[in-house]
């Protein structure tokens, strides 16, 4: 098992693809994109799965979740998801993405076995879109989620980031989008990982700002808290139900006690938290010729190291070196 000295147990992996992007949000890069990793340094398909077959084999991962980057950049995507799918116990697998390019893709990940997807989407309207994102694609966005829930990624999960100014008027019309088209929407607070370091808290939409707005239209009733577990999401039944919201106030309301995640960086690092300053090198060994055994070892104390928390709301807390996008979602 992973576990850290905090008594916490790592089952869910973040397996970040590719730190290449195509589109350009504010809240992540700069408008000129960022320097991306040379190909070498990328792991392989085949580095990759064994990494994910010795998480799943080894050490107890149960869950995993692609990312990026955008993970639809990364060519050998359906194999590798087919052959993680093959993993016995075989985990849950999903994928978070801008949707770009998910219209041609969507059934052919399901049918490699893909269980669900996330979208971010933080804004409706196009004007908004080209702001956030730096990029005029906001219909092959809709068009991605609509393929996906065709295809049976469901529920289609949906991420927005709300910005002060730009799309901080826009949550009760993407809840009421999401409701229209049965898609479940969460709001994640805006975190300081943009590589630009432009994130001020003065700026960011609390998650009680939020719920505010949208208990100006909707009906909230919190789930139970033991029903939130060791996801990050506090979940709300929307208007008595089914439907339901969920809020993602990783600053003002951190869940790192809860934490139950580790990543593993593109370039084939393991990083224990999102806003870690330390990683573990698991390429290097790998190619040096270590063992599965040895893999695992150097992934486990890799894990025991993981420290309480993220420390954003610290005086001294400093953000990672690396971006986002090279980080994985
Ligand atoms: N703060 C909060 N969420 C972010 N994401 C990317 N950067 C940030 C940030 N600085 C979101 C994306 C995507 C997921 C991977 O994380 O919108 O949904
Ligand atoms: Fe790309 Fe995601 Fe970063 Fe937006 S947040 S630029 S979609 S990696």
């Amino acid at each position: 098992m992973l576990a850290d000295t905090y008594g916490r147990i790592a089952t869910d992996l973040r397996v970040s693809l590719t730190d290449r992007c195509n589109l350009r949000c504010a809240y992540c890069m700069p408008a000129e994109g960022l320097d991306w990793l040379p190909k070498p340094e990328l792991l392989t398909d085949d580095e990759v799965v064994r990494l994910i077959r010795i998480g799943v084999e080894r050490l107890g991962i149960r869950e995993i979740r692609f990312t990026g980057g955008e993970p639809l950049l990364r060519r050998g995507l359906a194999g590798i998801v087919a052959r993680t799918a093959g993993l016995r116990p075989r985990p849950e697998m999903s994928i978070t993405t801008n949707g770009i390019g998910l219209a041609r893709t969507a059934r052919a990940l399901r049918e490699a076995g893909l269980d669900r997807i996330n979208v971010s989407l933080d804004t409706l309207r196009p004007e908004a879109f080209q702001e956030l994102a730096r990029r005029d694609r906001l219909p092959e966005v809709l068009d991605g989620m609509a393929a996906a829930a065709a295809a049976g990624l469901v529920p289609v999960k949906v991420n927005s980031v709300l910005m002060r100014g730009v799309n901080d008027g826009e949550a009760r019309d993407l809840l009421r989008f999401c409701l229209a088209h049965g898609y479940e929407l969460r709001f994640i607070e805006q975190m300081p990982l943009d590589a630009q370091h432009g994130w001020r808290r003065a700026n960011m939409i609390t998650a009680e700002e939020i719920l505010a707005a949208l208990s100006e239209e909707f009906v909230l009733k919190p789930d139970e808290p033991d029903e939130r577990g060791s996801a990050p999401a506090e979940t709300f039944l929307v208007d008595g139900g089914p439907a339901r919201v969920g809020v993602i106030g990783s600053v003002t309301r951190p869940f790192c006690a809860a934490c139950d995640r580790v990543r593993l960086t593109a370039d084939g690092q393991i990083r224990n938290c999102l806003f870690a300053r330390e990683e573990s090198d698991l390429r290097g060994p790998m190619r040096a010729g270590a063992s599965d055994g040895e893999l695992a070892g150097l992934w486990r104390r890799a894990v025991a190291a993981k420290l309480p928390g993220h420390g954003i709301n610290d005086p001294t807390f400093l953000q990672p070196d690396r971006p986002m996008s090279a980080i994985g979602g």
